[in-house]
């Protein structure tokens, strides 16, 4: 069986209590129990809750990876309210960048993204990267050539915005067509990447994507806030 990637993104949403009960869900479900060799579980939380992760996961051996939502493109410095590598590499071994709310609520660009890819890989720390779509990667590969480059660094995702389940619709992309656009990524790349689906999964549909030959795991949003939801999704990848 192919490696299975698991990625929580919590967005904002979340409170000091309800990620408390999350992770106690966790241990009461004997997450650590579960036959995770072969799966990677990585959850990415807001900012603020990624110590008191950190602490909890160290603490009872829990087999969860941890993740930032964003980074910046900058290092040290004068940048109100940035986060840099350096910062974040205290805590987590990875990183989701160009996600399209970013791109969209936060206007980053694609040279933005693409130094953040930069910054990531020099410093050790696994670059997530969201591809909207195959336009998208395009785009990417005509700025620069360090997704090329790193390519065996990077976890990509195929991820449509139309399939994210944020305004209340959950129309997942079609495992066939997320399929042939993860397919499309490897091919634009030059060799085999290792590539994810994003939008609308959760424990009922997980297995029709990993299945797929090009789909090695989901970017799963809201079915990841819900512990119970979560482990179920866990066991069916
Ligand atoms: P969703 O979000 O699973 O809630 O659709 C996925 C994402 O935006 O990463």
């Amino acid at each position: 069986m192919k490696k299975r990637f698991i990625i929580a993104n919590w967005k904002s949403y979340k409170t000091v209590p309800e990620v408390h009960e999350w992770l106690r869900a966790m241990v009461d479900a004997e997450l650590k129990n579960l036959n995770l060799e072969e799966k990677d579980i990585i959850v990415c939380p807001p900012y603020l809750y990624i110590p008191i992760m950190r602490a909890f996961i160290d603490d009872h051996v829990l087999p969860l990876k941890l993740g930032i939502q964003d980074i910046s493109q900058f290092g040290e410095g004068s940048y109100t309210g940035a986060i840099n590598v350096k910062q974040a590499g205290e805590f987590v071994s990875h990183a989701i960048v160009g996600h399209s709310e970013r791109r969209k609520y936060f206007y980053e660009t694609d040279a933005d993204v693409l130094a953040k890819v930069k910054t990531l890989v020099e410093n050790h720390i696994t670059p997530i990267l969201c591809i909207s779509d195959i336009k998208q990667l395009e785009f990417y590969l005509k700025e620069d050539t360090v997704l090329v480059d790193q390519a065996s660094e990077i976890i990509f995702v195929y991820e449509p915005p139309s399939a994210i389940s944020g305004g209340g619709a959950f129309h997942a992309e079609t495992p066939e067509i997320a399929n042939e656009s993860a397919g499309k990524i490897s091919e634009m790349i030059g060799k085999q990447v290792l590539t994810l689906y994003g939008g609308s999964v959760n424990q009922d549909n997980i297995a029709s994507f990993v299945t797929l030959e090009n789909i090695a795991g989901g970017l799963v949003g809201q079915a990841s806030l819900d512990a119970q939801k979560f482990m179920q999704l866990i066991q069916n990848s």
